[in-house]
C-alpha cells in the first residue's frame, strides 16, 4: 500500500476512534487507559498531568466539587488538587477526595479494579461498587465542604 494512503488511513481511523469519546478530556480517557471507568472524576477538569514512568498525577478543577456516588448515595468531595499514583487497575496515595459517611469525612487513599468491581480503600476500610455505576462523567452539585 502507498505510504501517503497508509497514513491517511491511520489518521481517519484514530479520528474515528477518539470522535465517540469526544466529550472525555485528556484526565478521563487516561483513566479508561489504566483500566477505570471515567465517572471516578467529576467534569470540571481543569488541567491535568501524569508521570508515565512512576504513575504520579495532578489532576486541577475549576473549583471544589461535590458529588452524589451511586447506589447508596455518599457524597463524595473533590478538592481543586487530587494527586495520586496510578497504574493498571490501581490508583494509590490518594489525595483530595473525601467522602462523608457515619457523620464524618474520610479521605479515600485508594481504588481498585476487581473484576467488574471498584474497590475504594479508606484506610483500611473498603468497600465494593459495580464498575458500570461509574461509566458516566458526574456534574459537580455544588463546592461547599460542609459538614452538617
Ligand atoms: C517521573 O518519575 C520518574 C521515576 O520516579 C523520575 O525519575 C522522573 O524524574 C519523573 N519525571 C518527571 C518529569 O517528574
Amino acid at each position: 500500500m502507498p505510504l501517503p494512503l497508509l497514513l491517511l488511513l491511520t489518521t481517519l481511523s484514530a479520528a474515528a476512534s477518539t470522535s465517540g469519546a469526544a466529550s472525555l478530556s485528556g484526565a478521563h480517557s487516561e483513566l479508561h487507559t489504566y483500566g477505570f471507568p471515567s465517572g471516578l472524576l467529576p467534569s470540571n477538569i481543569k488541567s491535568h498531568s501524569i508521570n508515565r514512568t512512576s504513575g504520579t498525577f495532578l489532576v486541577e478543577f475549576d473549583a471544589t466539587c461535590r458529588i452524589t456516588l451511586p447506589p447508596d448515595n455518599y457524597v463524595a468531595w473533590y478538592s481543586k488538587r487530587v494527586t495520586g499514583k496510578i497504574v493498571e487497575n490501581k490508583i494509590g496515595k490518594i489525595e483530595g477526595i473525601s467522602v462523608r459517611a457515619f457523620y464524618k469525612w474520610w479521605g479515600i487513599t485508594g481504588i481498585k479494579i476487581s473484576g467488574e468491581d471498584l474497590v475504594f480503600e479508606v484506610g483500611l476500610v473498603t468497600a465494593k461498587y459495580p464498575k458500570k455505576n461509574f461509566g458516566e462523567v458526574p456534574q459537580c452539585e455544588g463546592g461547599k465542604h460542609s459538614s452538617s
